[in-house]
């Protein structure tokens, strides 16, 4: 399990006597909040002003739920400037590696700094994810909203796909015949560029980091409207590879897909993290069937982590929908359950389906 630094509030500039502090509330959560880190750990506290940095070491304790930051602000960080307040297990100013086997325990965030007697108006904190095929940059919504924040399944996608995109291009390693369907897709994409629809995006993390290792695609992601705010404001922020383009728009699994997307052929469909709630299940596959009906070569590509034994019926929809799984990765999610025998490993899956094309008359 992935735990995330949040910020609980927009660290601010504090005078005591005539020093100068930044201060904020943090808690060290997973995706769904509904625990806390439960070991030691030193968490920095790093001020950022353009080049220059200065930081401070925190100790976040078992059975802690939030942990007060405050740092004092050497001279040379003068009033009235843009600073940001970095908290992350690393000490240093990277961004956090995403790598498939070694995922990060623990997500870095960063946050501008109220600046002394300024108004909060940062409502948005920034993870800095690096894969080797790409770095992205995604933002987040400082509350609890399940679809403005980031995901563990997501995490784990992007480092699964990224180990696919890094093997493919050292020279020789995807053999055509043996390659599993994704790989073969990945080496067309690559070469051919694709086209790409992700549902339930959230805050873009997937799709945006597609569009940022693969050069020639288009890729457009989709959420309900309560998510476009945070997911039309990543896609624009992002740093895409050569000639990749992306789109947003609303598209509600309980409703009618919107008329611009309904005949469009993809050659990808994503859905990362959307399986936790069993009552938008039966929604989701008929959307997925839908899309599969218009865009029979496309592969779609859905990764999970299960969460309650009721998903199974995710599988059961697909299958009576005529969608055959074709493969299934496992990515290995961080934790200490070799030490910690009260917590068992964790892993989210990485399932590829295709739609079965009706036998030849
Ligand atoms: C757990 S989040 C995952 C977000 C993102 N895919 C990720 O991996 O970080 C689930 C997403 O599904 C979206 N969602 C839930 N119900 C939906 C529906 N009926 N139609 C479209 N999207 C929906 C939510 O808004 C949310 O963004």
């Amino acid at each position: 399990m992935v735990y995330y630094i949040r910020f609980l509030k927009q660290p601010l500039i504090k005078r005591s006597g005539a020093k100068t502090y930044a201060a904020t509330l943090i808690t060290l959560t997973t995706d769904l909040g509904d625990d806390f880190f439960p070991y030691e750990v030193s968490l920095f506290a790093t001020i950022i002003e353009q080049d220059e940095y200065q930081w401070k070491e925190f100790l976040w304790r078992p059975h802690m739920r939030t942990l007060w930051i405050e740092l004092r602000i050497a001279d040379v960080f003068q009033m009235p400037r843009t600073m940001t307040l970095l908290i992350s297990p690393l000490r240093g100013t990277q961004g956090d590696r995403i790598r498939v086997d070694n995922m990060p325990e623990i997500l870095g965030a960063r946050c501008p700094v109220v600046p002394l007697g300024g108004h909060v108006v940062a409502d948005r904190v920034q993870r800095q994810l690096l894969t080797e095929q790409a770095r992205i940059d995604v933002y987040e919504d400082m509350g609890e909203s399940i679809a403005r924040h980031i995901w563990d399944a997501g995490c784990a996608l992007i480092a699964y796909l990224d180990k696919l995109l890094t093997d493919e291009a050292k020279e020789g390693k995807t053999d055509l015949e043996t390659a599993s369907a994704l790989a073969r897709r990945f080496r067309s994409a690559r070469l051919n560029g694709c086209r790409l629809l992700e549902l339930g995006a959230g805050c873009g993390l997937v799709g945006i980091w597609m569009a940022s290792a693969l050069p020639h695609c288009y890729i457009h992601l989709t959420d309900l409207p309560e998510a476009m705010g945070i997911l039309k404001f990543n896609v624009s922020q992002g740093r895409y590879a050569s000639e990749s383009r992306t789109d947003t728009s609303v598209l509600d699994w309980s409703k009618e897909i919107p008329h611009d997307l309904q005949n469009q052929k993809y050659d990808l469909i994503i859905v990362s993290d959307c399986t936790y709630n069993c009552d938008s299940i039966p929604l989701l596959v008929s959307k997925l069937e839908a899309l599969l009906d218009v865009s029979p070569q496309a592969l779609a590509v859905v990764s999970m982590k299960t969460r309650h034994d009721s998903e199974a019926i995710f599988f059961d929809l697909m299958a009576k929908a005529g969608i055959r799984q074709l493969e299934k990765q496992e990515v290995m999610l961080p934790g200490r359950s070799h030490m910690d025998p009260g917590r068992s490993a964790e892993t989210a899956q990485i399932f590829v389906f295709e739609k079965l094309t009706a036998p030849q008359k």
